[in-house]
């Protein structure tokens, strides 16, 4: 605890190291080990893993920055954060509008992440149960049908009790540690479970490499095809950029904002970055070598990891327990994201209303927990429900998929090129150059690149993602 702002008492990270731990958990999650591989593998490997680092370096590092940048100045809330860097910049106290969106959207994002975290659970349980049955040296499942193995995920999936249930025990864990604080409770998490996770990944990733597939998918995730790289690729490619950095969301502006003015957030930024990224390509080296070395497609999209891979452990000595081990480390990863993304319109709620930290969160907690029931229920009660059918873009889509299209496709952009465009043109530049801890060539690129790169190819993705047949 230090600083003292508008007459209370701030938390903030306890160190730097601690900064970073608890940032790198927010980014690294759900969209590392589900979202990455399942696009990676839907979109041809190679053309989009490399046009994926390139857009991480270029794109999602300045915007990143940008957000820190934001958050260590105003230090507070993100709309609060905002209207600081806006008043001593002399602009319009509108443009707190930005993190206004960054708010909603993380508050939307939330509620259909912890349906999927609930699902993690699910495995949990399975490869824990599954344990006292196959024991620990031969595969997971003995004895079990591939149709039964199959058929594990739609039944979860298909029952509200299941999803419902699970949502309210992920939500309700996140609540827990966000109830906290930031040092008592968000970092303990970040601190404990990031390097728990990492060890994880390591070990199975080593794993698989025996396994014997390993060569099989250096080429496939790094063999660049240039005939591969079409418009679409390259928007995936770009939206799970985003999607994996935590940005557009100000989750990175509300994390900035308890950070202390000794840290430099430009190389801050670029450990942050290089972090997730690191990890979004270890868990492709990681789950392939198991799915091919199984001979399962690498194509299978947001299945893979929930209905290809469970199906590999049971090919593998020590599956049971692998598979647990496997789980285990998702749902870690997945537990430092929601926490962030609960954090963001928690911390709101404490800066605009006033109220302590554990009401405010649990507040905000059962407002995604209603969201998140009617998400849940998309894939069983409310499968019939398509509440935007009269937007092209949403026909047809459930609850879950217009919570997700809403915040990938429109939210997340909108508030990043607001980002750029608010950092690059309208913030003093005295204070950019303060804040950002960069000079010479490299400040010029990266105000180049917040300037004009950044909401150019950001507004290319949404015109995209809104009307698909401009590529076709
Ligand atoms: N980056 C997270 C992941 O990869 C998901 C996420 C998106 C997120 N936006 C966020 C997490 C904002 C925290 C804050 O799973």
């Amino acid at each position: 605890m230090a600083l003292t702002q508008s007459g209370s008492t701030r938390d903030h990270w306890s160190s730097r190291s601690a900064f970073i731990l608890a940032a790198i958990g927010s980014a690294v999650g759900l969209g590392n080990l589900w979202r990455f591989p399942a696009e990676a593998g839907a979109n041809g490997g190679g053309a989009f893993v490399l046009f994926y680092i390139g857009c991480v370096i270029l794109i999602g590092l300045p915007v990143l920055l940008s957000e820190t940048l934001i958050g260590r100045h105003g230090q507070a809330s993100a709309p609060e954060s905002v209207r600081r860097v806006a008043s001593a910049s002399r602009a319009s106290s509108h443009w707190d509008i930005l993190a206004s969106v960054g708010v909603l959207s993380a508050f939307l994002i939330l509620s259909f992440y912890c349906v999927v975290g609930g699902w993690v659970l699910y495995y949990v349980g399975v490869f824990f149960a599954d344990i006292f049955q196959s024991g620990l040296s031969g595969g997971a499942f003995a004895g079990q049908s591939a149709e039964h193995i199959e058929g594990l995920f739609p039944e979860m999936i298909g029952s509200a009790a299941w999803t419902v249930g699970l949502d309210a025990l992920f939500l309700g864990i996140t609540l827990f540690f966000v109830a906290r604080g930031v040092s008592g409770g968000i970092e303990i998490v970040a601190k404990w479970l990031m390097p728990a996770f990492f060890i994880l990944l390591v070990a199975i990733t080593i794993y698989g490499m025996f396994g014997g597939a390993f060569t099989q998918t250096m080429s496939y995730l790094f063999t660049f095809e240039p005939e591969k790289l079409t418009g679409e690729v390259m928007l995936a490619a770009v939206g799970q950029a985003f999607f994996s950095l935590s940005l557009g969301v100000a989750g990175m502006v509300t994390y900035g904002s308890y950070v202390g003015r000794n840290v430099n957030l430009a190389s801050t930024s670029a450990i942050i970055a290089s972090a997730d990224t690191a990890v979004a390509l270890l868990a492709g080296l990681c789950i392939f070598p198991i799915v091919f070395s199984a001979g399962l497609a690498a194509g299978a999209g947001p299945g893979l990891l929930f209905e290809s891979l469970p199906h590999a452990f049971q090919e593998m000595p020590g599956g049971a327990l692998i598979g647990l081990a496997f789980f285990i480390m998702v749902g870690f990863a997945a537990l430092t994201s929601s926490v962030a993304l609960l954090e963001v319109p928690t911390a709101w709620v404490i800066d605009r209303f006033r109220i302590v930290r554990p009401l405010s969160a649990i507040l905000v907690a059962s407002g995604a927990m209603v969201l998140g029931a009617l998400a849940a229920m998309s894939t069983n009660t409310l499968a019939d429900w398509h509440p935007l059918n009269f937007i092209p873009i949403f026909e047809g889509q459930g609850f879950f998929d217009v919570l997700d299209g809403l915040t990938a496709k429109f939210f997340m952009p909108i508030g990043a090129i607001l980002t750029a465009i608010f950092v690059g043109w309208v913030a003093d530049r005295k204070l950019i150059d303060m804040e950002n801890g960069i000079g010479g060539l490299l400040h010029l690129t990266w105000l180049f690149l917040v300037r004009f790169l950044c909401p150019v190819a950001l507004l290319a993705i949404m015109v995209v993602g809104i009307f698909p047949d401009l590529l076709a």
